[in-house]
């Protein structure tokens, strides 16, 4: 008989390809902004995870690992008995997808389970070093997160074989979706897979200008050289061979992982001193990646046909080889032997090219599997940079002349590298976190003050802020700005420390309208001191509490007697602990929220829409698309232009919390056209006068022209929105001064 369902012929089912963005590839994916919530979570919007972490005993956890990492299974049979080196390199190419310019990427959530990332060709292999560990994650369950699990794991491997660790902080919260918007750039799967390098367009596409010449860079935000890779092709830029050209790709690379010279030296030849390089078999005779194998594989990926399929038949990234004598122990081997002698280019068994000792008498290092089996020393070319470049030299032989010097370089940079995304420390959980003082990169805070503000306090200095007479714009355009900088994907930025007030930040021109502002609160903070009796008030503070009174004030104006929460504790810090390169990254090119679109946006990014740079930032401030439909039009009714222009501020009753630029946006009686053909500003007209009545930016239109925003347009501004509105909009105020307040907000995750 016939399916239930009707019709026997089942052709397709839902979400398979074509759907929407088949037919509609150029449409913003506002949907994107509702991934990776609870409903996805099997631990439910009231796990916490740090309650969790703190029933595990941190030793007991680490001497597990360490015993798991001797004890080999025969499904994948350990080199030279140790599982250590491969567990290194997944836990660096865990942390090695962060970059700087977004702060996305990184292991804190271990999205290299999830595809794309977990079957790049970079990441071949360490499917099988995330499976080895799965009895220590089912043994100790959701009390250990598989991004905790990794990166610990690398600090365990490294103990084990003698190098002391900076210590490991807890904390990281897995995803349990695949990331499907971040952009990597264009692809090219598998760099042996194209036949000459003619043929790796794309990596040009990444690129700015040729290796080698000025000006020569890497697009933003991308951080490697190419998609698919964790940093640079091994053997040099397309394969070339080039060493000098790969010192390039390194530097620019490894800086966009916020990685200094010494650092990326110290990485590169600390991670060396351990394990091999895999080039049995040609790539071509490699089965797919995970995310493309049979059902039955279960998973794993790369499924290698000859002989076992593993140990000394391992295929990986096609390079064969060990740089040391001693694969399994940290020494200062890697970079004597890179120094000690001359090394010329030749091939492994599965075609890759590769760097070998011209001295025969080179030391030798033991094969990992076969007993009695010597080979000789290997070298990639994006080792051999380290040896040609100037600078990387430098560092090398100051390395070499000291190995404690170089022993604490690695160990500092490789905390670096598995924490840099994990944002203030008041994240970091576990009994080995206060051994690491406070670095530069955590962007530290101070600790805060003993005293805390009470609510006389909190009513008193609103009085004091609204009678200073600074514009209910002003105040909200200043909180707002200095919450601005907070991107979730790497917990930078924020209200909180006060930066706003520090270089870099208030010499951006996006931040010009908060100088005299800040200079007015100051006088609020040094009158509250004068006469509170030794209590005082952050700056930090006092920022967003002005921002919370004029919205308090504009909430007034519009009818609505609705009060802001405000919850104290910031903090200031101070110049010394702000750093001001790091800090640039923070910079925005665009800023819809304040209707700011650099004039470097042209330039920097030709082909980007600002309404995408816009949904960008709004995911990076883990917005919902209501959240920001609503942030956004309560902005422009307060007057919140970077500029003070009337541009998208749609309402005659600038600082009163109305819905008016949303009813204004979706009236039918406008016709919108653009300025010029840059299509940056429109201009809406009354078509039977011509008379121009509105401006307004593509920040400001795509409310009303994208259809998932334009219908929660139509739910706040029709007759029953003004209350709805003025309550989301304070929700998500607050929400947004709240973003950074690890320090009460601990480890929570939804909301
Ligand atoms: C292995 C490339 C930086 C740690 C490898 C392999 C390649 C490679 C091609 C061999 C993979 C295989 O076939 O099994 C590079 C490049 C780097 C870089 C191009 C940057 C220029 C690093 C860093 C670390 C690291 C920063 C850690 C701090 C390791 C370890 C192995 C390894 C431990 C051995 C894995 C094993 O024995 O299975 N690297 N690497 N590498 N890499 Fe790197």
């Amino acid at each position: 008989g016939a399916l239930p369902a009707g019709g026997d012929h089942l052709g397709g089912t839902f979400g398979q390809s074509p759907t929407l963005d088949s037919w509609y590839p150029q449409r913003l994916r506002v949907e994107l902004l509702h991934r990776n919530g609870v409903d996805a979570d099997p631990l439910g919007a009231d796990f916490d995870y740090a309650a969790a972490f703190a029933t595990i005993d941190l030793m007991t956890l680490k001497s597990d690992i360490k015993r798991l990492l001797t004890t080999s299974v025969d499904w994948w049979p350990a080199d030279y008995g140790n599982y250590g080196p491969q567990m290194i390199r997944m836990a660096w190419h865990a942390a090695g997808t962060y970059r700087i310019a977004d702060g996305r990427g990184g292991a804190g959530t271990a999205m290299q389970r999830f595809a794309p990332i977990g079957s790049w060709w970079d990441n071949g292999n360490t499917d099988k070093s995330r499976r080895l560990l799965q009895p220590i994650k089912h043994q100790y369950g959701n009390a250990l997160s598989w991004a905790d699990l990794m990166v610990l794991t690398g600090n365990c491997s490294l103990e084990l074989m003698g190098l002391p660790t900076y210590g490991f902080g807890g904390g990281r919260l897995d995803a349990w979706e695949p990331d499907d918007g971040t952009w990597w750039g264009p692809e090219v799967w598998n760099p042996h897979a194209v036949a000459s390098p003619d043929e790796m367009v794309s990596r040009d596409e990444r690129w700015h200008g040729q290796n080698g010449d000025a000006g020569y860079d890497l697009q933003s935000p991308l951080a490697a050289s190419h998609q698919a890779l964790i940093y640079v092709n091994p053997e040099g830029p397309y394969s070339n061979g080039d060493p000098l050209g790969s010192a390039r790709d390194i530097r620019i690379t490894f800086t966009r992982m916020a990685m200094n010279d010494e650092e990326t030296v110290a990485l590169i030849a600390g991670g060396h001193a351990f394990g091999k390089s895999h080039g049995q078999v040609p790539a071509s005779d490699i089965g797919p990646s995970p995310e493309k194998a049979p059902i039955e594989s279960m998973g794993l990926g790369w499924h290698n046909p000859v002989g076992t399929g593993s140990a000394e038949h391992t295929s990986t990234n096609g390079i064969e080889g060990s740089w040391t004598p001693n694969p399994t122990q940290w020494d200062n081997t890697y970079l004597e032997n890179l120094f000690a002698y001359d090394y010329e280019q030749t091939k492994s068994p599965a075609g890759a090219l590769q760097w070998t000792p011209t001295d025969s008498e080179a030391p030798k290092t033991p094969d990992a599997h076969v007993p009695g089996q010597m080979n000789p020393l290997m070298m990639m070319t994006s080792d051999i940079a380290l040896k040609v470049d100037p600078e990387y030299r430098a560092i090398c032989e100051r390395f070499l002349a000291d190995f404690d010097l170089f022993t604490l370089a690695f160990s500092k940079a490789w905390y670096k590298l598995t924490h840099r995304d994990m944002g203030p420390k008041h994240r970091y959980l576990g009994p080995e976190v206060t051994i690491a003082d406070d670095l530069l990169w955590q962007d530290p805070l101070p600790d805060a003050a003993g005293y805390s503000l009470d609510e006389a306090d909190v009513a008193a200095l609103k009085e004091a802020v609204l009678a200073t007479g600074l514009s209910v714009s002003d105040l909200v355009y200043t909180a707002f700005s200095a919450a601005s900088t907070y991107r979730d994907s790497d917990k930078r930025g924020g209200a909180n420390g006060a930066r706003l007030a520090l270089s870099p930040q208030k010499d951006w021109a996006v931040n010009r309208r908060t100088v005299p502002v800040i200079d007015a609160l100051r006088n609020v903070q040094a009158a509250f001191t004068a006469t509170s009796g030794g209590r005082e008030v952050s700056l930090a503070d006092l920022i967003v509490l002005a921002g919370s009174a004029a919205v308090e004030q504009a909430a007034r104006a519009a009818g609505s007697d609705a009060s802001v929460p405000f919850t104290p504790g910031r903090v200031d810090t101070t110049q010394e602990l702000t750093d001001i390169e790091m800090f640039e990254w923070l910079r925005p090119i665009a800023d819809g929220f304040r209707n700011f679109v650099s004039e470097r946006f042209e330039e920097f990014a030709p082909g980007v829409a600002p309404e995408a740079a816009f949904l960008d930032k709004a995911n990076l401030f883990t917005l919902t698309a209501p959240e920001w439909t609503v942030l956004h039009a309560g902005l422009r009714v307060l007057g919140s232009n970077w500029d003070g222009s009337d541009v998208g501020v749609l309402t005659d009753h600038v600082g009163a919390l109305t819905t008016d630029f949303l009813v204004n946006l979706t009236d039918t009686d406008l016709i919108w056209t653009k300025d010029d053909e840059t299509a940056m500003t429109f201009t809406g007209r009354v078509p039977a006068t011509g008379e121009a009545r509105w401006r307004a930016s593509r920040n400001d239109l795509v409310f009303g022209s994208n259809a998932q925003l334009r219908s929660i347009a139509d739910a706040y501004a029709g007759s029953d929105g003004q209350e709805r509105f003025v309550r989301a909009f304070i929700r998500v105020w607050s929400k947004v001064m709240m973003l950074d307040r690890y320090d009460v907000n601990g480890h929570k995750r939804y909301g």
